[in-house]
């Protein structure tokens, strides 16, 4: 017989709750595959605001499981609830830390541009109380899984203050790491906040240039590192991408692995997608074109079924490449195509594209916000989706892609890499291709695979058909993912 696993999930976001980005898409379906193979998965998150809304507008509230807790931490005694929900359709518990004063904000992590300013206390108190949590409910995790640097510390305290815990004392410890550019790194005197003994402050463990480096800390304690795409976890032990940890990832390389995040095709899957107007599947691609039509009019775009149709979902960070973008966009504009743009982040991009909204109005419209639906929308009714990614250690936006129809076009890189197959002639037929590729991080290069996939829209429509039908019957669902961590949890075990 299996030996049972359980699992305390620990990450910083987790739809639909709260989210900025893939990993909550992640942290919301991840545990539940995991819990249908058979593994008793808890999650812990932070009771933001976000998160208060999602619930008092589906005219409910969380219940209470402990009215009051305390915990000792940053020299004195701080009172938080946890609260209980489950993940919807599932039985998947969620507990949430709710602290009003740390999380009751508007903003998850930043404001205006700026990180709050007691971030590391605010994390440092979610890693805290997530280990403190099991003792309360009556849990015993065989494995404490932490996600990015938000709750790295919870692989520390595991070793330090838990490690002769009744509780927690066996318990191995896995950190995925969705993305390494953010490291959550603060000044040396925030150590004693996480009442963090200043014996921890060395360059085997949480220094890093003379300041706390949080995810550092997790990658050091943790008994195994991945992350969400193996040509990713390749690519950060080099200098390119390592963001000043490649040395010591090459290092810890025995304990990193790469495993491809899933998707979750009972949120993303055009022949139920609540969110657009007609559903469609590979056999029937009628619906496609009525929410080609329903986005352009959505959008404001002249409703025209012939033009190549671009889209995109993305935050406007550096990551995903709209320097790329933003040099090529006269370029682009000059193609007979339209592009629509749904993403929030920095001003600057901000500006650039509102500005192009107005120069190119019958062909280029942007939503500056966050739209879940809106999202949804652009994935079913867009011709093609693009990713221009500086890196992507997965990226999830090509696979909703795929499942819709909508033909990626990616530059090399992490998971984008690892998940769409170029457009050869050979490739369409024979079913593997399913979108377009560049590698160098040229807006020329961009531009060139652009081109490639209009001409091949445009001259070739048969063949356009084929690479949509390969598109859409390719299997990214959870499965085979949760598999590889359960068998990674197995081996920590060895069980
Ligand atoms: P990352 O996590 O780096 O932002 P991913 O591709 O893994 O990139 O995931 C991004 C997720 O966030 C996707 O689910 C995408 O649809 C969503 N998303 C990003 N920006 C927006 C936005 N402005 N409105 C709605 N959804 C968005
Ligand atoms: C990060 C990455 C993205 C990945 C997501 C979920 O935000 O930027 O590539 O898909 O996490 O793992």
């Amino acid at each position: 017989m299996n030996h049972p696993i359980n699992v305390l999930f620990i990450t910083p976001e987790v739809v639909p709750f709260c989210k900025t980005g893939g990993l909550a898409d992640v942290s919301g379906a991840l545990p539940v595959e995991l819990a249908k193979q058979g593994l008793d998965v808890r999650i812990t998150c932070p009771y933001y605001r976000e998160a208060r809304e999602y619930f008092e507008n589906s005219g409910g509230n969380p219940a209470s499981v402990l009215e009051e807790c305390t915990l000792w931490l940053g020299g004195r005694l701080q009172k938080y609830r946890i609260l209980e929900s489950v993940l919807p359709g599932s039985n998947v518990v969620v507990y949430f830390i709710d602290f009003p004063a740390l999380y009751d904000r508007p903003e998850l992590y930043t404001e205006k541009g700026e990180d709050y300013w007691d971030n590391f206390f605010r994390f440092a108190f979610f890693s805290r109380a997530s280990l403190d949590l099991p003792g309360k409910i009556g849990f015993k995790p065989s494995v404490v899984h932490a996600n990015d640097w938000q709750s790295s510390l919870a692989a520390v305290y595991l070793r330090t203050v838990f490690s002769d815990d009744p509780v927690l004392g066996d318990a191995k410890s896995v950190l995925t790491i969705h993305n390494l550019a953010y490291q959550g790194i603060f000044d040396k005197g925030f150590l004693d906040s996480g009442d963090l003994p200043l014996s921890l402050f060395t360059s085997g463990a949480l220094e890093f240039w003379g300041q706390i480096n949080v995810l550092k800390g997790g990658i050091v304690f943790s008994d195994a590192v991945n992350t969400v795409s193996p040509t990713y976890a390749n690519e950060i032990k080099t200098k390119e991408f390592g963001y000043g940890l490649d040395g010591l990832l090459w290092y810890m390389s025995g304990k990193l692995t790469g495993i491809l995040n899933g998707i979750d095709y009972s949120v993303w899957n055009p022949e139920i997608d609540e969110h657009i107007p007609s559903h469609f599947s590979s056999e029937d691609l009628s619906g496609k074109m009525k929410c080609k039509i329903a986005l352009q009019r959505e959008m404001g775009l002249p409703e025209r079924d012939d033009v190549f149709l671009i889209g995109i979902v993305s935050r406007l960070a550096d990551q995903k490449g709209f320097d790329l973008i933003a040099e090529a966009f006269d370029k682009l504009m000059n193609l007979d195509i339209q592009i629509v743009l749904l993403g929030t982040g920095m001003p600057e991009y901000h500006k650039f594209f509102e500005k192009m909204a107005v120069k190119y109005a019958d062909r280029f419209a942007v939503r500056l916000e966050f739209d879940n639906a809106l999202s949804h929308l652009i994935e079913a009714g867009s011709d093609a989706f693009l990713m221009s990614s500086l890196y992507e250690p997965c990226g999830l936006n090509q696979l909703y892609s795929l499942r819709y129809g909508t033909i990626p076009i990616v530059r090399t890189t992490g998971g984008l890499k690892d998940t769409v197959v170029s457009a050869t002639k050979a490739d369409i037929s024979g079913g593997r291709a399913t979108g377009f590729k560049f590698a160098p991080y040229t807006s020329r290069a961009m531009l060139r695979a652009v081109k490639s996939a209009l001409k091949l829209y445009k001259d070739a429509p048969e063949s356009w058909r084929k690479l949509i039908r390969n598109a859409m019957l390719k299997d990214f669902s959870w499965r085979e993912s949760a598999h590889k961590y359960i068998e990674l949890y197995r081996k920590l075990l060895q069980v």
